[in-house]
């Protein structure tokens, strides 16, 4: 059983606190898909009480090869969504609009960090998509073949998941802040045969070296025959002969035609791999059909989508929300989906605001921590904007304070436009408890109400439901279309994971609330799993890049709140005894993390100790040095620690 502390979280005062309800504005929920509430209790009641009725109806509204003959197989916790039905995500996307009425809609909006704009239409993406499916052909990749994707956000990484979606290769996008280490770790797993990637990307005015870490990683990488480097700042990489190939050359000589082909709902879609509570990360597999059907319906709801929308998530391809709702559910829609390179603070502070005026974004997505750098930047920074096409706003990845929700109500969306806030993971696949924007009033810090179809339910360890107001485990009853089929070659460790602690439910691994309204508030992870930046980690994963220093003997490592991160890295770490803590070393591992892993899991502090507090049965005792981290000091009961000792010296260092 994890375990239920949470660290005590300044956050979490003001959450509770919070009374305040914004209904939807008169002028946007006017014109909104879904106007009322009442339309949204009555759509919801019965969704869930007939969810296959519900799921089937959505499904019709994409393009099947062939119809499926039952919407769900379910024998607990495998599930099948649309058995038997054949469907192309990639021709859902594409070829349904370019070969309709928006050939010559702009599909992908692109800016560089350095300022280029490009526009690919439907028609040209659809172009694209064929030839680069017939390049991945002509490497011999087929169906259910996996390839790795390590690629900066341009249009070429959306072009190569829709080719490898379009001929049925599994896509195993890796973040482009992984270290060499996580893509060995990932592409082994996966036993990638191919990796597409490009020479650089461009980050607050720096090169990222995206080739040469590949380069790096690929020398422990048996399983990869071919990589593909798109060139997009033309700064010289090394090229291996008879491995490597560059995008433009391979496409020059590709044929245009590549038909989508007819998958099955249940073949696999991709492999994304998350952080999970070993040192493992863990690659959760979606599959086609489902995924689809609930991206598709989400987007079109939630971001109450609308034929002239400039919608722009500003989140990473590598992660989840990049692979639903920058990709496949806002196109899927027909709509224009805005890509943008680079950091949110380059040249100046202002970039994105700069980047909507320009773009005449009318739909904003981002994470709560980028809405708390923004605040700490300073308001004359969207100030210089007008931000008039604004007309919804979104958040995702963490919980957001109410003080930061507050500020994007008025400084960004100028108390015009709805927010929502959107509850989701890498396993649910899409959003499964947001407002519906023209129908459900909103709370600052709160993700309000279940989507159609889904029935979250806030639990006790026991799995009994607990009344309004009272905290406990977020579960989900009643399986989704777009959850996570399994963790690949790992079945067990799915069913483990998600399916075992409280008995007949997905465990989400969240802690909730529900108020009298029927209002979701999320309270963050009740595990090992930290949400840095709105970026998942395990402690564990942390904790293995430590001890794989040769002067690191133990670590443990735990989160603390943090005013713009959400949660900080804290790290304590017992030496090898030949070796005294110092300043420099700190630097060193720090360093050392950051080249394992990733910069976004270097940690903030570190504290050198003799000894990690352990309980007589030799479990770190996480509790404490949470509370050490945040507050400097221990009140919790200590009877079970083996060495009183120890705490007396982890103290010492802050004084
Ligand atoms: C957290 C990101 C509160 C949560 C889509 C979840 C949130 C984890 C919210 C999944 C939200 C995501 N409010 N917490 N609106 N959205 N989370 O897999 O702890 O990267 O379990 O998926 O982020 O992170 P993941």
């Amino acid at each position: 059983m994890p375990s239920t502390t949470t660290s005590p979280d300044p956050n979490l005062d003001s959450v509770l606190r919070e009374n305040r309800v914004f209904p939807p504005p008169a002028e946007f929920a006017a014109k909104a898909r879904i106007k009322s509430l009442t339309e949204y209790e009555e759509r919801y009641r019965k969704s869930v009480a007939d969810p296959e009725n519900f799921w089937a109806e959505a499904a019709r509204e994409l393009h099947w090869f062939e119809p499926w003959e039952k919407v769900l197989d379910w024998n607990l916790p495998w599930a099948k969504w649309f058995v038997g039905g054949k469907i192309n995500l990639s021709y859902n996307c594409v070829d349904r609009h370019a070969l309709g009425d928006k050939r010559d809609k702009v599909a992908i909006l692109w800016e560089g960090e350095p300022g280029e704009v490009r526009k690919l239409t439907f028609g040209d993406l659809h172009a694209e998509v064929q030839r680069f499916a017939n390049v991945l052909k002509g490497l011999g990749i087929k169906k259910g073949d996996r390839i790795a994707v390590y690629m900066g956000m341009t249009p070429e990484l959306a072009i190569a998941i829709l080719a490898c979606a379009r001929i049925g290769a599994v896509h195993s996008v890796i973040f482009g802040g992984f270290a060499a280490h996580a893509i060995v770790d990932r592409v082994n797993d996966a036993e990638c045969v191919a990796i597409l990637t490009q020479d650089t990307s461009y980050r607050r005015g720096c090169e990222v070296k995206l080739k040469a870490t590949v380069d790096e990683a690929l020398l422990q990488c048996p399983t990869v025959k071919d990589v593909v480097v798109y060139k997009r700042s033309g700064l010289p990489v090394n090229m291996k002969a008879g491995r490597d190939q560059w995008w433009h050359e391979l496409m020059a000589k590709a044929e245009p035609e590549c038909p989508a082909e007819a998958l099955d709902s249940e073949d696999p879609l991709y492999i994304l791999y998350t952080s999970g509570t070993t040192g493992k990360p863990k690659g959760l597999v979606h599959t086609t059909g489902g995924y689809s059907v609930q991206t598709y319906l989400t987007s079109k709801y939630i971001f109450d989508l609308q034929a002239d929308d400039v919608y722009w998530c500003s989140a990473d391809i590598g992660w989840v929300t990049g692979h639903s709702y920058v990709v496949y559910g806002i196109l899927q829609n027909g709509v224009t989906t805005l890509m943008y390179e680079g950091a949110p603070n380059f040249p100046e502070m202002d970039r994105f605001w700069r980047v909507i005026d320009a773009h005449k974004v009318t739909i904003f997505y981002t994470a709560p921590t980028a809405i708390r750098a923004f605040i700490k930047w300073g308001d004359h920074f969207p100030e210089k904007h007008k931000l008039d096409s604004l007309r919804l706003l979104g958040t995702v990845g963490e919980p957001i304070n109410p003080e930061a929700w507050m500020w994007y109500r008025d400084k960004i969306g100028k108390g015009r436009c709805p927010i929502v806030d959107t509850w989701w993971q890498t396993e649910t696949g899409a959003i499964m408890i947001a407002p519906v924007p023209g129908a459900v009033p909103t709370k600052p810090g709160s993700a309000t109400r279940p989507f159609f179809g889904i029935v979250p339910e806030v639990v006790t360890k026991e799995g009994t439901p607990v009344p309004a107001g009272h905290g406990g485990l977020l579960v989900i009853r009643q399986p989704w279309p777009s959850m996570a089929r399994t963790i690949f070659k790992d079945p067990d460790r799915y069913r483990s994971s998600y399916w075992s602690e409280i008995p007949g439910s997905y465990f989400t691994g969240d802690g909730a609330r529900i108020d009298e309204d029927g209002c979701f508030w999320l309270m963050g992870r009740v595990d090992d799993v930290l949400n840095v930046s709105g970026h998942r980690l395990g402690t564990m994963e942390v904790e293995s890049a430590l001890v794989a220093h040769p002067k690191v003997a133990e670590a443990a490592v735990v989160g603390r709140p943090d005013d713009l991160k959400g949660q900080a890295i804290a790290a304590f770490v017992t030496l090898e005894s030949e070796y005294q803590p110092s300043k420099e070393l700190k630097d060193e591992l720090r360093a050392w993390v950051a080249k394992e892993i990733g910069a976004l899991a270097r940690p903030d502090d570190i504290r050198f100790t003799e000894q990690l507090p352990k309980t007589r049965s030799g479990k770190i005792m996480r509790r404490l040095l949470r509370e050490l981290a945040t507050n400097g000091e221990i009140k919790g009961d200590t009877t079970t620690l083996e060495d009183f000792n120890v705490i007396a010296k982890l103290r010492e260092q802050d004084e």
